[in-house]
Parts: C-alpha cells; structure tokens; sequence
C-alpha cells in the first residue's frame, strides 16, 4: 500500500507587502532584504483571518483536484507554528468551517520542517491501513507574531499614512531581522491509498536535536513559567521569537544537504535520479547554497520565496502545488521535499507524483 498526494491547494492573502513598505516602518532597505534573503514581497492575513481561515480555501482547491468531497476524508494532520488558539490548536477550527464530521484532527507543532513531519505521519497512517484518505495541512498567520503598533500597520498598508515617529521606527527596527523574513499564506494535500506501486512517498529521513532550541524560538508563555502567560513576559517581549539568524543558516546549509543524500541513499537512488528538488524557503541564499553543494542544475529546483517570503509550514506544500501548476513538477516525476526549522526538526521524504 502507497500514499499517494492525488490534489494539492493554496491561498495566499491579498495584502501584499513588499520591501519598500517595510523600509516604511524600520531602518532597512529593499536592496538588504533582497541581497541577503531574495524576498521581494510577501503577503499579510487580514486582522479577522486565523490560520485555519487561510488554509480553508487550500482545502477546498486540494480537494477539488483530488476528486473527492469533504465527507470522504477520515484524518487531518494541521502543521502551524501560529494556531488558531493556544489550545486546541488549528486542526480543530479548520475541521468546523470545512463541516467534517468527527474525523480525528491533529495538530502538529514541527516549523519550517512541519509539512515534512506531516507526510511522514500521513504516509505512516495509510501504509499501516489504519485510514485511507488523509488531509495534510501547512498555514501560517505569521502577522500574529509582528510586534507593530496600530500607527505602524497604517503606515505599512498605506504609502500616503504619513511619516512614523522616529521612537516607533526605532522599536520596529529592533526586530527587523526577523520580521522582514515572514510571510503569510497555506498549502494543504490529499494523500490517498494506493496499490500503484510505481507512485507515492517512498521514504523520508527526519531528525530532531533539542540541543539547538534556542537557535529559533519563543521563551515566553508555556508550562515553564507559572502563570504561563504574564504581564512581565510581555514587557520583555518574551512573546516574540528570536532567530539566531547566522546560526541557523549554517545549520541549513550543513544539514539539508546531508539529508537529501541520506534518504536518497537509504533508497538506492542517487541525484541523477530525482526530477525536482523543493526545500522549504526560509531564504533564497540558504537554498542556494544548499543547491550548491550538491551541484544541482536550475532546472532540479524550485523556489517561490521571492513573493511569499517564509511561511514556515506552509513553504513546501505552495511550492508543490506551484510546481505541478507551472509544469516544474509532473505526474510520475521523483521529488525530494526538504526542511528544517526550530527543534531543531529537519528531514527529507521522496514522493514519486
Ligand atoms: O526557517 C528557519 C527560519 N529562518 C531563519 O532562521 C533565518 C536564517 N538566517 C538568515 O536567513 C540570515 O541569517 C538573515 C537573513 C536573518 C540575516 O542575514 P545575515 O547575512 O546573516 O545578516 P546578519 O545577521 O549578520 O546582519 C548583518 C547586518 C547587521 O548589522 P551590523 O551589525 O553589521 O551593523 C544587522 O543589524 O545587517 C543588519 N540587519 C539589517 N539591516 C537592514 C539585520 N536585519 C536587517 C534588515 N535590514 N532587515
């Protein structure tokens, strides 16, 4: 039995924010955010739009292109570093607005590497025979996290708002090395079972190391801090992630290589045998460089960060499905679908489309 991905989907918010918006509210420039990380734009949820939102009309289009209707789903896995809630999470919400009935729903709690973590379990439920037909979900409200006051969001939505004060532009300068990076936006996929043996995920390598937590992640709120959520932690900004930005570019650039050749090995393939290769887009530079150094051709790789910037879970499954649209992926090619994130998580999984 193979899992087979029979419909991808994605929504990308209509508010688009370019580089120049930015440079609106922060000490930084178009060409920075361009050199260092190949963003030009990325797009922002509306105040009303949770990450369950974003990802309904992904479903709907994944759905749509599979074949099937909602009814005919038996399990939802939701990868998000942004839910809905605290508790329960995105999966829940998203199983209400699409009128499931009461199918397991699961969130999943991976980052950049979730969508990767998401097949695996995915492909893991179909191969044990346990359910047949699974949604897979990456959405991300990353708007959430942006440490902006009411002024700066005018100032960024709107060129003719006028001039921030030199004390706000100074405040949002102190987190520009991550706010420029993120984006907003969903992509889901349909797995389904097959007795295809020429199609479907064939394997994945995923690692975890704890040790490096710290690299990329949020210190306020949770069950090391009683109450879990105060006032204090606000007035650290405990609530904002931190990035080691430098660190985790080395580590990306270390380690999804390693993991691409490890679960092409682990297969008896080599890299002349896979189609395309679709790294999740934390920065246009890291994929580069990961390209690089395992001496792939262009036309092996696909990138989109440019107009979406991160949207962490959801990078992978709006490439896939930008790749089949544009022709860059075909039924019956061999993929190789690469993350890594806060954990720090990382891994590959090969799918034959
Ligand atoms: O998916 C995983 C999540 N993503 C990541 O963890 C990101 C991985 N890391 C990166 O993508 C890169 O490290 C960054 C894009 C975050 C930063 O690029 P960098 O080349 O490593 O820059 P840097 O951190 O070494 O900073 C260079 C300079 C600093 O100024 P000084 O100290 O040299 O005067 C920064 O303050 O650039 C400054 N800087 C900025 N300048 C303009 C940092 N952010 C900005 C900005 N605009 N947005």
């Amino acid at each position: 039995m193979r899992a087979v991905i029979t419909g991808t989907g994605r929504y990308i918010p209509p508010t688009t924010v370019d580089n120049h918006a930015l440079a609106r509210i922060m000490d930084t420039s178009d060409e920075w955010i361009q050199v260092r990380t190949g963003i030009v734009e990325r797009h922002y949820a509306d105040d009303d739009m949770a990450s369950s939102d974003l990802a309904v009309p992904a479903v709907r289009d994944a759905l749509e292109a599979a074949g099937i209707g909602p009814e005919d789903l038996d399990y939802v896995i939701f990868a998000t570093m942004t839910p809905d809630y605290y508790f329960p999470g995105s999966a829940p919400p998203l199983q209400e607005k699409l009128g499931l009935g009461d199918i397991p729903c699961l969130d999943i709690r991976q980052q950049c590497a979730g969508f990767v973590y998401a097949l695996q379990l995915g492909d893991a439920l179909i191969r044990s025979g346990q359910y047949r037909r699974v949604l897979l979900v990456g959405a991300e409200a990353h708007v959430m996290f942006m440490p902006w006051s009411r002024r700066t969001w005018e100032v960024v939505r709107d060129p003719d708002a006028g001039p921030l004060s030199e004390d706000e532009r100074r405040k949002n300068t102190e987190t520009r090395d991550r706010t420029v990076l993120f984006g907003d936006g969903a992509g889901a996929v349909v797995l389904e079972a097959s007795e295809d043996d020429g199609r479907g995920i064939l394997g994945h390598v995923l690692h975890t190391r704890g040790s490096e937590a710290r690299r990329l992640w949020v210190n306020g709120g949770g069950s090391n801090y009683r109450p879990y959520f105060h006032p204090d932690m606000f007035a650290r900004d405990d609530h904002i992630p931190i990035v080691e930005g430098r660190k985790v570019y080395a580590l990306a650039v270390t380690h999804m290589p390693e993991v691409t050749l490890e679960v092409l090995d682990r297969h008896g393939l080599t890299l002349d045998d896979l189609d395309l290769v679709i790294m999740h887009q934390a920065n246009l530079r890291i994929n580069e460089g990961v390209q690089k150094r395992l001496g792939l051709p262009d036309e092996k790789v696909f990138n989109n960060i440019q107009h979406y910037g991160n949207t962490t879970a959801g990078t992978i499954p709006i490439a896939l499905h930008e790749a089949l649209e544009q022709g860059r992926a075909r039924p019956g090619d061999l993929v190789c679908l690469v993350g890594l994130g806060s954990g720090l998580n990382w891994g590959a999984l090969l799918c034959r489309l």
